[in-house]
């Protein structure tokens, strides 16, 4: 891990990030906002290459309403093959680098039918249904403990101060309980039904292992789901990826303003 630490510091000299910042599926755009330092993933020693489509695989730091963040253009996901070592790695290196916070986003399906295509969700909570876990093997002593806490993953001081931003811009949010799975098919009717009996509001393919990952080496986690489609069964139409992107780019610019005005007050 330390030879990806230095190389990257290599590469931002005194830049000390604060806050590190996963962009999901169609969300990655956000970088490309800002004239940071990018760092392509091939680049850097013991990251691998990230190859799902609207991803682009690529650490960008910059300077966003006066605090320093680093960007994860693009993530590791379990459906591509990676194990999960692979898929939180860049946690821990983001960890090493000096973030306190990470906000993690993501794509997923609406779940609860009160929750619609377009809405923006504060995830209080989640359910990992992907039948593994991100801390299984040799536990690092120096980043957390063997056995650790998981009651608040996500931090509810963050979520209060997350929805008042939102509320001074006029976006509409929601919040609720994220369940992964590990895709790639998307699920069927009958397991969103049980997903939403187990107290499910979304459903996605990441952010879990990153999520667990992040509160077991003390980060403050605040996990926001663009709500990009109605779960299987919800509506009778089938899903597609093109319609995860398509409506992940139509909120783009209320995410953006959203993002960075959190950024601004945390
Ligand atoms: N299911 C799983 N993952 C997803 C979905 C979905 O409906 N939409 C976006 N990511």
């Amino acid at each position: 891990m330390q030879s990806s630490v230095n190389y990257i510091k290599e590469k931002i000299c005194e830049f000390q990030p604060q806050t590190g910042i996963i962009l999901g599926s169609g969300l990655g755009g956000f970088a490309d906002e800002f004239n940071g330092i990018v760092i392509p993933y091939s680049d850097i020693p013991k990251f691998e290459k990230s190859c799902v489509v609207g991803h682009k695989g690529q650490l960008v730091f910059a300077e966003i309403e006066g605090k320093n963040v680093v960007m994860m253009q693009g993530r590791y996901h379990f459906y591509e093959g990676y194990p999960m070592q692979t898929v939180t790695y860049p946690v821990k290196v983001m960890k090493k680098l000096g973030i306190q916070t990470l906000i993690i986003t993501n794509a997923a399906g609406a779940v609860n039918k009160n929750f619609s295509p377009a809405d923006l969700m504060f995830i209080t909570d989640h359910i990992n249904f992907m039948g593994t876990n991100p801390l299984i093997g040799e536990n690092d002593n120096d980043l957390g403990v063997r056995f650790p806490d998981m009651s608040e993953v996500y931090s509810k001081e963050l979520i209060e101060k997350a929805e008042n931003t939102a509320k001074n811009l006029n976006i509409r949010t929601c919040k609720g309980v994220y369940a992964a799975t590990t895709g790639p098919s998307y699920e069927t009717p009958a397991e969103i039904n049980m997903l939403r009996l187990s107290g499910a509001d979304a459903v996605g393919m990441s952010t879990v292992p990153e999520a667990i990952t992040a509160k077991w080496c003390g980060l403050n986690v605040l996990g926001i789901s663009c709500l990009t489609n109605y779960a299987a069964g919800v509506k009778d139409k089938p899903l597609s990826h093109e319609e995860v992107i398509e409506t992940a780019n139509k909120v783009k610019d209320n995410f953006k303003s959203l993002i960075k005005n959190i950024i601004k007050i945390i």
